[in-house]
């Protein structure tokens, strides 16, 4: 079995721009981050991942960088980045930085001067095409905001590519100087001290280069035929990590990348191919929205959830490796989509925190995901900074759409509920500023925050701080051990086994808000027997062995069983 200790990690990524403002001007900063490591560190997490800091418009918030290798001003300094990693680093944790190398912001020096001519030895940094002869652009792809996902350049007279926001245009590839360029800006991180990277996007880098047509009539995110675990993603990676990961030992990188097979997943993710340590599951999260249509919300059944994890859990198991989540800076909250946030919000944040950290693969928790945080109630457009919200409105209404039914699901999909600032206590800014925040607070802070959290050992971030405990005191089962399903077609109960050939943990989770019967299969190939309880979210129940494995979950009841003994054979 592989055991590496990089395994065992459990990552905190930080939004920054919403974490901790530490200057009054409303915006998350460095220092504000500084000034919570001890609280991160609390947690129990030894990583902590940055979305992006660096120099941008903040057209998609920070995920249009202007320049790679400076700090944001809104952000701080690079004395602080350094102050920063240094103080997570005496703490024990590491540092990880947000790479985006599928595109820059147009207001990156190397556009700039590709822009206005042919004969820049930038140009071919991007990708240029003439239009077709009718005046249409090259392709009939559009970007994931909706519309051509070419744009037109007078002063040229040729197209640019942008899968994202016209203001991201796509780097190109293809061309060896803008690898150099890449791999000599990670070095430079990696020189600095960082200890990994997340790679956004990281599967649509490499594009068919003959631009084909694509068939689907999507008005959001078509071609992806063409882009998606393109030609030489492979080839690239494994460049990348040869000139720039692998220069120096332990460093860490996990990709984002939506739509992959478990195959492509166990070529990304094969130590033995040398491209990335891990890749998200990122299958699973979007499992309520209709792969058409981001903003359109699909009813899902548990039986599809499990299938999903099963499948990773399974094909992946000894070939590749990868990041788990249930919520991150590009979804509404975790609670509010997967769970309950009313009634049940405590049991519901506790259950799913429990899946996620009990399965095998890197856990990732979101902040304010540990205290609970729910969806802000938005209710007008207005109130919105998302992109993709924005355009998708813009585009839906324009074709006629009834503006207040498309309104109302971009309203509940934002990704701003996911951006609103982190509720530390009580005051009237939730701590976060003591000026006009970027985001509204959630009035909710008053109620849900750290500090009310802080001493409760109810809270839902003392069972974040037992989960985080428990995987690591039986990280030969959690971490590396191997992940058996039960009751695959229970629509209620997510239940399995995880195990090595000397130790058995069960775990039983309950998805719904009723009452939740089930018999578990005599075959199971443990004895229940000799279990002990070693988590759950509710108190035992009364009168009852709380270590007896029982036949009932209580509303999103979560429990994990220890200590069970191998069947005898028969
Ligand atoms: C994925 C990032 O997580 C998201 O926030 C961003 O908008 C896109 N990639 C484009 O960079």
């Amino acid at each position: 079995m592989n055991r590496e200790s990089w395994k065992e990690k459990v990552v905190y990524q930080i939004f920054p721009r919403s974490f901790q403002d530490s200057n009054g001007d409303g915006n998350g900063d460095l220092q504000g981050i500084i000034s919570r490591l001890d609280y991160i560190q609390s947690i129990g997490v030894d990583t902590i991942w940055l979305s992006p800091v660096y120099e941008s418009p903040r057209v998609d918030q920070g995920y249009d960088v202007a320049n790679q290798r400076e700090i944001d001003p809104m952000m701080g300094t690079m004395a602080d980045w350094e102050q920063l990693l240094q103080q997570t680093q005496s703490r024990g944790m590491d540092l990880w930085m947000d790479l985006v190398l599928n595109h820059t912001s147009d207001q990156h020096r190397w556009f700039q001067q590709a822009r206005d001519s042919k004969d820049s030895p930038y140009r071919d940094y991007y990708i240029w095409r003439k239009g077709e002869k009718d005046g249409e652009p090259p392709n009939n792809w559009t970007s994931y905001l909706g519309g051509s996902a070419w744009t037109y350049e007078e002063s040229t007279d040729e197209y640019y590519l942008h899968l994202y926001n016209k203001k991201q245009p796509d780097l190109n590839w293809d061309n060896p100087k803008v690898r150099e360029e890449i791999q000599d800006m990670v070095r430079y991180w990696i020189d600095k001290g960082v200890n990994g990277f997340r790679l956004d996007a990281i599967n649509v880098i490499s594009k068919d280069s003959n631009l084909p047509d694509t068939k689907e009539s999507k008005m959001e995110g078509s071609g992806y035929k063409h882009f998606k675990n393109g030609p030489n993603v492979h080839e690239y990676l494994r460049e990348l990590n040869e000139k720039a990961f692998s220069t120096k030992e332990g460093i860490i990188t996990v990709g984002e990348a939506s739509m992959v097979s478990m195959e492509d997943v166990a070529k990304y993710t094969d130590p033995d191919r040398r491209e990335l340590d891990m890749i998200f599951m990122m299958e699973s999260p979007s499992i309520g929205t209709d792969p058409d249509d981001s903003f359109k919300s699909r009813d899902w059944k548990l039986t599809e959830l499990k299938e999903i994890v099963t499948r990773w859990e399974k094909e992946l198991l000894n070939i590749g490796w990868f990041g788990l989540f249930a919520s991150n800076h590009d979804h509404p909250r975790m609670v509010s989509s997967f769970g309950n946030d009313g009634k049940y919000r405590v049991e519901s944040a506790k259950m799913l925190a429990t899946l996620v950290h009990t399965l095998w693969g890197t856990p990732f928790i979101y902040q304010g995901e540990e205290i609970g945080m729910t969806n802000y109630p938005f209710e007008s457009i207005e109130q919105l900074d998302d992109q993709m919200a924005l355009h998708y409105y813009k585009a839906r209404t324009e074709r006629g759409e009834d503006p207040q039914g498309v309104e109302r699901r971009v309203l509940a999909g934002t990704r701003d509920h996911a951006r609103t600032p982190m509720q530390w206590d009580e005051s009237p800014q939730a701590g976060f500023t003591t000026g006009e925040p970027w985001m509204p607070v959630n009035d909710n802070h008053r109620e849900i925050n750290v500090a009310a959290q802080q001493d409760d050992p109810a809270s839902i971030l003392n069972y974040y701080r037992q989960l985080i405990k428990l995987r690591r005191e039986h990280a030969d089962v959690i971490v590396h051990g191997e992940y058996a399903i039960l009751l695959e077609d229970h629509e209620q109960v997510f239940a399995y086994v995880r195990r090595n050939d000397e130790r058995q943990g069960l775990v039983l989770l309950n998805f719904s808000d009723q009452d939740a019967e089930f018999e578990l299969p005599e075959d199971i190939g443990v004895c229940l027997d000799s279990a002990y309880r070693a988590l759950g979210n509710y108190e035992p129940e009364y009168g009852k062995d709380a270590d007896q494995v029982p036949h009932r979950l209580r509303p999103y009841e979560a429990i994990v069983f220890g200590g069970l003994q191998p069947a005898p054979q028969k």
